[in-house]
């Protein structure tokens, strides 16, 4: 039987696809404060800001590709029973070829009502006035601060059984994502990739921290796994 391998992704791991992470640019995202384009307040406060900021990060999606950190996750598949859990609203790890994608925070390609937790996909911008069927304005299926993380529970169910964790490219400053390794069993080996690593305390696990960009630390874990 394949060994369960759980990768834990943030950010980080689509930086050399060229999309910007949240805090490397002195706490702005794409020029704007993180809490007024990705929370509630905000969407409320502004919400043709709020809908034209994820329209805009839409559109980049069609621009950008999976990099070679993404394909090497999907490649060991070939050897371990994988599931990418990440913070990131892209389908970066879905188009390198990974299977079991769970997105904590939503996803960029669907929509729902502001009535409903309902998502569909969704590929085109999304203006004030657009209706849900419900009646109701659609938003982007993203989480915002403050919000609900209804995967939280399958993620740390997954966590919970992985014989091998890789927690590549976030700053593991949001909860409750940030505390789903605390869920591992003390058995399992974690590898922790990120050029600028946050210090991990209180961990029970064998960790193995490869300060370094996404793509060459995926190749070291790789070859550390298949050696
Ligand atoms: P952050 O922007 O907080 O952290 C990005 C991490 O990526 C940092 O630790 C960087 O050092 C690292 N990094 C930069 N370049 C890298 C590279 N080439 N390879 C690997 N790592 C690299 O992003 P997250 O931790 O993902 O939530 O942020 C978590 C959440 O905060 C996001 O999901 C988002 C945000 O607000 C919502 O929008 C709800």
């Amino acid at each position: 039987m394949k060994k369960k391998l759980v990768v834990l992704s943030g950010a980080g791991v689509s930086a050399e696809s060229g999309i910007k992470t949240f805090r490397d640019a002195g706490g702005l995202w794409e020029g704007h404060d993180v809490m007024e384009v990705a929370s509630p307040e905000g969407f409320r406060k502004n919400p043709s800001l709020v809908l034209d900021f994820y329209n805009q990060r839409r559109r980049q999606l069609f621009e950008v590709q999976p990099n070679k950190a993404h394909y090497i996750i999907a490649e060991l598949e070939q050897d371990f029973d994988i599931t990418v859990v990440t913070q990131n609203v892209d389908d970066l790890h879905e188009r390198a070829g990974s299977s079991n994608v769970v997105h904590l925070h939503g996803e960029l390609l669907k929509a729902r009502s502001v009535n409903s937790y309902d998502s569909f996909d969704w590929k085109g911008d999304i203006h004030l006035g657009d209706l849900h069927t419900d009646g109701h304005q659609l938003r982007p299926h993203i989480v915002w601060f403050g919000e609900a993380v209804p995967a939280i529970p399958d993620a740390v169910s997954v966590v919970e059984k992985a014989d091998i964790v890789i927690v590549i490219g976030t700053s593991l400053q949001v909860y409750p994502a940030a505390g789903l390794i605390d869920y591992a069993s003390p058995k399992a080996m974690v590898y922790y990739i990120d050029p600028n690593p946050a210090p991990i305390h209180n961990l029970r696990n064998p960790l193995e921290v490869l300060a370094m960009p996404g793509s060459e630390g995926m190749q070291k874990v790789k070859d550390k796994l298949n050696g």
